[in-house]
């Protein structure tokens, strides 16, 4: 029996994020080359935006690319860029089936014109859809998300006195989501890796040994069945939390 079924869809993280690791290493136990494990993994892309719609997961945002990736191997960068432009291009049908909104998060202005291109084209072209947000970072980092947000914020002369949790929220690239209540990590790494370092500031973390591209649908439901058994108390005691069946409070609700 699927574990679809364990999952209370009235308590669904409203936003789950994912850093998909492994693709090299899957490939390597094939005697492949990496970049087929990258190929691979978008299937696992396609069953994830699958699970998460049906397990009531309003945003999936997937950490696609680092702003570190850069310092692969030139190949391997190049086929990287490649497959995205042609998975936007690809997905795009099914992405509109299943009314999915594509955003994207990162310095996007630094990616190849073709991808810049293409990923604007799609965000666009799904800009009505309304069941799911996929939020793809790509040449994304935190720290990078970060130092913009505070140029930001000295550019338009906010003064200090006006810089709150909300307000530095709203400069960051994930201004209007709220913040992943589950991060999921793939390929049995236990590290963030640079990625939204704000946003996961009461985030439950689960790592997993699977390596992306052997990440199915049932592995998603059991991240968010494992999320389910958890007690989140932002701060408060066990017994203030008892009996409180939702969330004290979502931190950063847009
Ligand atoms: C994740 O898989 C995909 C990207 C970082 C683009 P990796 O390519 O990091 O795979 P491993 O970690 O080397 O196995
Ligand atoms: C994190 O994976 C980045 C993405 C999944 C896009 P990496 O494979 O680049 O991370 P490290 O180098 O192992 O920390
Ligand atoms: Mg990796």
């Amino acid at each position: 029996m699927s574990l679809l079924n364990q999952i209370d869809k009235s308590r669904a993280p409203r936003h789950v994020a994912i850093i998909m690791d492994g693709n090299g290493r899957w490939a390597k136990s094939q005697g492949r080359e990496r970049t087929f494990g990258h190929y691979q993994g978008v299937e696992s892309v396609r069953l994830a935006l699958r699970a998460a719609k049906s397990s009531g997961v309003e945003f999936l945002t997937l950490y696609a690319f680092s702003t570190e990736n850069w310092n692969r191997p030139k190949e391997e960068v190049d086929a990287l860029m490649n497959l995205l432009v042609q998975s936007i291009i690809g997905e795009l049908p099914e992405l509109d089936e299943n009314e999915v909104r594509m955003h994207a998060i990162g310095d996007l202005d630094k990616l190849p014109s073709e991808c810049h291109s293409e990923l604007k084209r799609a965000i666009a072209h799904t800009s009505t859809n309304n069941k799911l947000n996929l939020i793809l970072a790509l040449n994304y980092s935190a720290r990078w998300e970060i130092t913009h947000a505070v140029k930001q914020i000295v550019a338009e002369g906010i003064q200090p006195q006006d810089i709150t949790d909300e307000l530095f929220a709203k400069k960051l690239s994930t201004a209007g989501f709220p913040d992943p209540e589950l991060l999921i990590r793939t390929s049995g790494e236990e590290r963030i890796s640079n990625f939204l370092l704000w946003q996961i500031a009461y985030a439950e973390l689960y790592f997993v040994e699977t390596l992306w591209p052997d990440f199915k649908e049932e592995d998603f439901y059991a991240a968010i069945v494992d999320f389910q058994s958890r007690e989140r108390r932002f701060g408060k005691t066990s017994e203030q939390i008892t009996g409180d069946a939702l969330s004290p409070f979502t931190p950063n609700e847009p």
